[in-house]
């Protein structure tokens, strides 16, 4: 085992530890969350941040050309030999003056931290692969998880690649999107489709890795959100280092929300930077529970004495009116945030906000991102349409500095794109509509023309 890496439950009262190679993640006394904790006397981090750029001119060594393990010092709970990586976190911090314009920001102020440039997909495989590592250090073979689809597509996708490990996912009912589904079964995984939503999956998934010793890559995994931590190190290194005003991140199992709080608070800890930026969560209208507890009825860490009863009510409701979330952005289409107390932490430490924003807010945010640039699948489109209503609300300045993940590539879900462009009225209905969206404010609508050379020289000198 390595000495200065060990597992701590997140509460401070508690504190009781285990072992790196437990896999149970949860504390063995209050049951509680753990985190994954170093003794940082013993593995002494870089003295500064920008040591790590020097990285970049190492692309032949694969550690180094990864986006996630060429900042290992920051998480340093594995051996090289037990790595795979995949070229994950390659990714894009771009400047974006068409989403400043549409958001009400000024110019120069936006950027959007593109995760969908992942080998899967998704921001997912900065998480897979450090939980992969961990996998691999206790001889697992065989991983599982619930999934709204990215998760899954990317266990699948480490999986193939190592041919050494089995990846069984669980999958809710008609809930995920055709572009995920498509990974999943393409890269071999056991695809498990349960007559249930994601959190009934999740709920099973977790008895299912207990009884038959499966290791469980599902973001109660504290290792996930070690690889995670990434993302923000990556933001930061684009600034040129500098910490930016807010971060604004779509919330779901709050797993992005929970490692970003631990990433600044690690550094802030550590006196690698001075402050951390304030971070939003945005929840999706239909999927809303931690905008609910945080916003609504008050729930705060409160140094880890957070009122637990507050939530087990909060959820109690939930299953007593059998409600289910309900949002176009299936991704985020969660009630039951597991990495809830996690994200309670990081708002407390980052004074952080939650928002909810509609199926409407969301897609019209997708079109104007795609239309400045950028795709991404729906819930990435949280980030903005919550920088809107933020802006809107006087919160967030004009001239903050604000950095929005884009998390999740915008082939995920061509459903969801093409029933926003539709001409056809029932194809927009049957996908959108009943979901409250009502117009397509920034459609581009397929030019129907007859097969006629005239005709169609017409419409171009028309449209274009
Ligand atoms: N955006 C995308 C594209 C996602 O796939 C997810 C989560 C989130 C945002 C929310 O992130 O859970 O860290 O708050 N997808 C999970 C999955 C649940 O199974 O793929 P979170």
């Amino acid at each position: 085992m390595n000495s200065h890496a060990f597992q701590r439950c997140i509460l401070p009262q508690c504190g009781s530890v285990a072992s790196l190679d437990d896999t149970k993640f949860f504390c063995p006394k209050c049951g509680n969350l753990m985190d994954v904790a170093y003794d940082w006397d013993k593995v002494r981090p870089p003295a500064d941040l920008r040591e790590f750029e020097a990285k970049w001119t190492r692309r032949n060594e694969p550690l180094e050309f990864s986006g996630v393990w060429r900042f290992r010092e920051l998480f340093p709970f594995v051996k090289d030999a037990d790595i795979l990586t995949i070229g994950e976190g390659q990714t894009l911090c771009q400047r974006s003056d068409y989403v400043a314009k549409y958001t009400g920001m000024n110019p120069g102020q936006v950027y959007l931290q593109y995760e969908g440039m992942n080998p899967s997909g998704s921001f997912k495989d900065n998480g897979m692969t450090a939980a992969f590592a961990h996998a691999r250090t206790v001889g697992a073979r065989r991983a599982a998880c619930a999934s709204t689809g990215n998760t899954s597509a990317s266990l699948a996708i480490y999986c193939a690649a190592s041919e050494a490990m089995r990846a069984i996912i669980f999958i809710g009912s008609g809930k995920i999107s055709y572009g995920k589904l498509a990974q999943a079964l393409d890269h071999g995984a056991l695809t498990v489709q349960i007559a249930g939503d994601f959190d009934d999956a999740l709920a099973r998934v977790q008895q299912v890795s207990k009884k038959l010793g499966i290791y469980l890559v599902n973001s109660i995994n504290p290792f996930r959100l070690e690889g995670q931590k990434t993302i923000m190190y990556r933001v930061m290194e684009a600034l040129n280092w500098e910490v930016p005003d807010w971060i604004l991140v779509p919330g779901g199992n709050l797993g992005n929300s929970s490692a970003f709080g631990k990433a600044f608070i690690e550094l802030m800890d550590m006196g690698l930077i001075k402050s951390c930026p304030r971070i939003a969560i945005i929840n999706a209208a239909g999927a809303d529970t931690f905008y609910q507890l945080y916003e609504r009825q008050n729930l705060r860490w409160n140094g880890g004495r957070y009122e637990e009863s507050l939530v087990a009510s909060y959820m109690h409701g939930l299953d007593v009116a059998n409600a289910r979330a309900d949002t176009i952005a299936s991704a985020i289409e969660i009630n039951r945030p597991v990495n809830l107390p996690k994200g309670l932490r990081a708002l407390e430490r980052c004074g952080g906000v939650v928002r909810e924003v509609t199926d409407q807010e969301i897609m019209d945010a997708k079109a104007k991102i795609a239309a400045g640039g950028l795709g991404c699948e729906p819930a990435s489109a949280a980030s903005v349409a919550g920088l809107k209503k933020l802006r809107a609300e006087g919160v967030i300045a004009a001239g903050d500095r604000v950095a929005c993940i884009l998390t999740g590539h915008q082939l995920k879900d061509p459903t969801a794109t093409v029933a926003y462009h539709s001409a056809d009225p029932k194809t927009f209905e049957d996908v959108l509509g009943k979901r409250g969206v009502r117009r397509a404010n920034y459609a581009n609508r397929a030019v129907q023309v007859p097969n006629d050379l005239d005709e169609i020289i017409k419409a171009i000198d028309v449209y274009a």
